[in-house]
């Protein structure tokens, strides 16, 4: 197993950002952003992407960014909740990190999701579009390493229980 990235996969609202900042911190390692660095390089948000561009223009861009920064080491990696979707995503993280699984009930994604209105995905009835999806990826996230429920745990929690399980904690 390759511990030479945490990346952290999972969906909308189950704390990859909050998470890999503070992994990142304690590591002394880079923090990335897949999401950020594909607004970087087409200059336009998440959003626009989808609107102009369409879902599956989006994913392309996820996948060649992914591999991108999955080419450099030391790093925490949040990835886009559908990231996992592509099978070569997968290999890919596999490949060159440790990957780690946030899930989070239902009831806490809605409550983290609804501050935000930007996600493309969940534009409608927020509560119908997480259920719905939550369905469409029952197991999508399954392939990690390694798996945590945030639902109750504070972000320093989190982040011991990673560094603990990857053997990084010192
Ligand atoms: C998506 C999740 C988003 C972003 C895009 C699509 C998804 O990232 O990549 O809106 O398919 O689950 P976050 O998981 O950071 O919200």
């Amino acid at each position: 197993m390759n511990r030479s990235n945490i990346v952290l996969i999972g969906f909308m609202g189950t704390g990859k950002s909050t998470v890999g900042k503070l992994l990142s911190e304690r590591l002394g390692w880079t923090f990335r952003d897949t999401d950020h660095r594909i607004e970087e390089q087409y200059k336009m948000t998440v959003a626009e992407i989808f609107k102009v561009h369409g879902e599956a223009y989006f994913r392309m861009a996820e996948s060649r960014t992914l591999a991108e920064v999955l080419s450099n080491d030391h790093q925490v990696i949040a990835t886009g909740g559908g990231a996992v979707l592509a099978a070569q995503n997968r290999e890919r993280m596999l490949e060159d990190g440790y990957v780690v699984a946030l899930t989070a009930a239902s009831d806490v994604i809605i409550q983290r999701v609804s501050s935000d209105q930007s996600r493309p995905l969940l534009q409608g009835n927020l509560e119908e579009r997480v259920h719905a999806i939550l369905e469409h990826r029952r197991n999508a996230y399954d392939f990690a390493h390694m798996k945590i429920d945030t639902s109750n745990l504070s972000t320093e929690e989190i982040a011991e229980l990673i560094l603990k399980n990857a053997g990084l904690s010192g």
